[in-house]
């Protein structure tokens, strides 16, 4: 019977189901409506739902003409319930996977999304899981639940794993020209997932197991978080030299054209992946009495971050003829990622919350994404950015470096700054009111 579902993806006839309509489910939903699907897409957030029935996009990286003509051509429509994922054959799983408060795997949003797509799916449908987990989870949680049926995989249903690899805000690599890997649970599933997927990307790669390819992906984000903690620890150790400047070492050691790729310290990582995957893939080693150290340090390590941004302020106020009650601190840019509207697990909103214990009396913030923060007792909101606020600002601290942000003007009228991105990089003057994280003491020779 897969010959059937074969054909219908030759003919762009097989109907396709997403379920999760947020910054993977979109992207790809449009993507194959772009490519003459018809997509319906299925999310329990109703205000998603309204967006899209009012024909407003809400993710940046989807090309508004893609998303119009996709609605208007009734290529994609969606819903806040599962009913019409009755008649999808081919259903993309796209819902959240993040910790737990003690940093464990939380896949509940995959087994009830996958419990509801099992209520009504037909026989002889394909499911793709496109969550980013550990290592048996398509195998050992989701195929035992359709088998439940009574039915066979790779007989009476279908399933892959397949990781995604969008990266909001690149310019240059998009969910249409980044290949994808796929993994399924019998040769024809996955070369069944290969050929839809074929569709939205110019190279697909087979591999022989769901758990391959959920390891790959896994693989993929610890790489950065291993990488990222390691020039963090080198950052932390220039800041104690006092003087070298990590930036300039990066770079000069980045002209070396084998051997190397550059990466970057920071105030911390956020977002909903490279900060979240680590445990995922230390969680799931202990089953195995393995402890995966490395790992789990990096992830660690990176997460003191903000805490030493925190301290680099606290640091800076106690040179002030001021207690912190009276310190005005102005944080800019508060999502979590350069360009990118995503707030999840941001850095800039821990070290919001860490100044605010401090006793930190007057936190502002400014990002062109974010109007209101909410944290505790207290809701921060965004403020106009202008010469005022910056002269009135005791610390100003860059933590996220959208390109928006005119980085000489900030420098020309902050009384000191903290550039935890070396944003300040380009400007030539002033640089003794600059605490570059990395390098404290750093002054143009
Ligand atoms: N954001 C990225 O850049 C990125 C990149 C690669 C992989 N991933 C992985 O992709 C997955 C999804 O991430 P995301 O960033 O798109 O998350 P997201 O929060 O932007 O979107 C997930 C959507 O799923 C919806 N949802 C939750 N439970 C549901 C359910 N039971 N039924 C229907 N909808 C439900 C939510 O309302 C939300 O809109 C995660 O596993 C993530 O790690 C994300």
């Amino acid at each position: 019977m897969s010959e059937v579902l074969r054909e219908k993806i030759k003919q762009k006839k097989a109907k396709i189901g997403i379920i999760g309509l947020g910054y993977v489910g979109l992207p790809l939903a449009i993507e194959f409506a772009r490519k003459g699907y018809h997509v319906h897409g299925v999310d329990l957030d109703q205000a998603k739902i309204k967006l899209i029935q009012q024909k407003k996009n809400y993710i940046k990286d989807v090309i508004n003409k893609d998303f119009l003509y996709a609605i208007n051509n009734n290529l994609f429509t969606a819903s806040d319930n599962y009913e019409k994922i009755a008649d999808q054959e081919i259903v993309f799983i796209c819902v959240p996977t993040p910790v737990t408060d003690n940093k464990t795997p939380d896949i509940t949003y995959i087994m009830n999304s996958a419990q509801e797509v099992f209520k009504r799916i037909k026989k002889h449908s394909l499911i793709v899981l496109k969550s980013t987990t550990f290592p048996g989870t398509t195998e050992d949680y989701v195929q035992p639940l359709f088998e439940s049926k009574g039915w066979k995989v790779g007989k009476d249903f279908y399933l892959s794993f397949s990781p995604e690899r969008v990266d909001p805000g690149n310019k240059v690599y998009n969910t249409g020209n980044t290949p994808i890997v796929v993994g399924g649970a019998t040769r024809k599933c996955t070369e069944l997932s290969a050929m839809i997927l074929q569709e939205v990307a110019t190279k697909v790669h087979m591999v022989s197991s769901p758990r391959v390819a959920e390891m790959e992906k896994l693989i993929e984000n610890i790489f950065r978080s291993v990488n990222i903690a390691l020039v963090n620890e080198i950052a932390r150790l220039c800041d104690r030299m006092g003087n070298v400047n990590i930036w300039e070492a990066i770079e000069a050691a980045a002209t070396k054209p084998f051997g190397f790729m550059p990466f970057y310290p920071g105030p911390g990582i956020g977002g909903h992946c490279i900060q979240i995957d680590p445990y995922y893939l230390d969680w799931a080693a202990k089953k195995y009495d393995f402890h995966t150290k490395f790992i789990e340090l990096s992830a660690e390590s990176n997460e003191e971050m903000p805490f030493y941004v925190r301290d680099m302020v606290m640091k800076e106020i106690a040179n002030l003829p001021i207690k912190a009650k009276d310190a005005n601190v102005l944080i800019l840019g508060t999502t979590f990622k350069k360009d990118v509207e995503d707030p999840r697990n941001s850095p800039a909103i821990k070290i919001i919350e860490l100044l605010y214990k401090e006793g930190i009396g007057n936190i502002n913030f400014h990002d062109p994404f974010m109007r209101t923060i909410r944290l505790m007792d207290k809701i921060f909101r965004v403020q106009e950015l202008n010469e005022k606020l910056l002269k009135e600002s005791d610390v100003t601290v860059i933590v996220t470096d959208h390109s928006a942000y005119d980085y000489e003007w900030i420098l020309a009228f902050s009384k000191r700054l903290i550039d935890t991105r070396n944003a300040t990089k380009k400007i030539r003057n002033n640089r003794e009111k600059i605490s570059l994280l990395g390098a404290s003491t750093y002054k143009v020779s």
